[in-house]
């Protein structure tokens, strides 16, 4: 309450970016992990919570782009969420696009971003990782340097892979951002199944020669996929024996919104997230658990700023759910209220633990 009727108008006066670097630099300079978890105040847990052969707190994690760098991942862990992904980083650091290239539509509930990976590089998240774990399952999204070029990637991801795996809980392949030019080509059925193999090979020696155990791989994707292209992939990650799909990145589309047309034009060319992107993305969280009849861990995201939000994902398939333009507009609570509206939501529903829930509803979606 006390975020959205003080904290947010404050922060919406500063153009976007620089309102993000000052949450980001409060959390990291001012705010101490104790007192945020003070502050959050008590957290619901969900006990028996395993996915991908990993333990989590409860279901709700930051989704990549909010700490590309992994400056304050233990502080997202102490507001109460249950796992947070860092990055996307690249090989090679990078600057990103020129700014402005975050735009608010406040009254869509959504932001436009064109960034482009704007990060310090896969090292440097290394060894910042090195020096703060956070107290939850920390996932590593990484992406193409946009300096490579495409016939070049695998290599490329395979240098980020090796680099961060060691501080991953999970690692995120990223082949679906509309900001990196051609990025999204990999999704495409050969190239993802080349990309997918060859990072989980990698995977598999390093794990066999420190007698230790593969790190469990994401494949995050596009909503703006239709049915055909959603089969390849599903074939590539189950070839590669991935663990599961992030669904989904942000949305090239335009439709539907309440804001004038030409403050939309004004945006300028970028991924769309928040409340418009909710029904696209359910809904390729149903059609993926259809077609996958849960043999891969489904991560819904996509507009989620509630606990309601939150169970439709679940309920049309995703084990766990992750948000970041719902943090924007709901701020530091939104973890904590949306778990214990998530408990609430399992009683009222005489559900015992949330798998029971996941799923239940994924034929009641309309296809692609
Ligand atoms: C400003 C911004 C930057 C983002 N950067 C990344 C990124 O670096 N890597 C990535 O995989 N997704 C990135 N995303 C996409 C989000 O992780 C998420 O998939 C998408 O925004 C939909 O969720 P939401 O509606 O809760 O925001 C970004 C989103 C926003 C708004």
């Amino acid at each position: 309450m006390l975020y959205r009727s003080l904290l947010r108008p404050l922060l919406f006066k500063l153009p976007p970016e620089t309102a993000h670097e000052l949450a980001l630099h409060a959390l990291s300079h001012g705010l101490g992990t104790g007192l945020l978890r003070r502050l959050a105040g008590a957290q619901t847990s969900f006990a028996g919570l395993r996915r991908f052969g990993l333990s989590f707190k409860n279901p709700v994690g930051v989704a990549a782009g909010f700490d590309k760098n992994g400056l304050v991942a233990p502080q997202l862990a102490a507001l109460g969420f249950g796992f947070v992904e860092v990055g996307t980083v690249t090989n090679l650091p990078q600057p990103g696009n020129p700014r402005p290239r975050l735009f608010r539509l406040p009254l869509d509930r959504a932001l436009v971003n064109r960034q482009g990976f704007n990060n310090e590089g896969a090292a440097a998240l290394a060894r910042r990782l090195q020096g703060s774990r956070p107290d939850c399952v920390l996932g590593v999204n990484i992406g193409k340097s946009r300096a490579v070029p495409i016939e070049e990637a695998t290599s490329d991801y395979l240098a980020s892979f090796e680099t961060v795996r060691p501080h991953a809980d999970y690692v995120t392949v990223n082949v679906s951002s509309p900001n990196t030019p051609g990025l999204r080509e990999l999704q495409r059925g050969d190239l993802l199944t080349e990309l997918l193999g060859a990072l989980q090979r990698r995977n598999r020696e390093l794990a066999e020669k420190e007698n230790g155990r593969p790190v469990p791989l994401l494949v995050k994707v596009a909503p703006d996929l239709g049915a055909g292209e959603l089969e390849l992939i599903i074939d590539a990650a189950r070839a590669a024996e991935v663990a599961g799909i992030i669904a989904a990145n942000t949305t090239v589309s335009r439709d539907g919104l309440l804001t004038d047309s030409q403050t939309v034009a004004a945006c300028g060319e970028g991924g769309l997230s928040g409340a418009p992107l909710r029904e696209r993305s359910t809904r390729l969280v149903a059609a993926l658990r259809r077609l996958t009849r849960g043999a891969l861990e489904i991560v819904g995201v996509g507009g989620i700023f509630d606990a309601e939000d939150a169970w439709e994902k679940i309920c049309a398939g995703a084990g766990l759910v992750q948000l970041y333009t719902g943090f924007v507009y709901s701020g530091p609570g939104v973890a904590r209220r949306i778990n214990e509206g998530l408990a609430a939501l399992l009683e009222r529903h005489g559900l015992r633990t949330l798998d029971e829930a996941v799923g239940c509803r994924a034929e009641e979606f309309a296809p692609l």
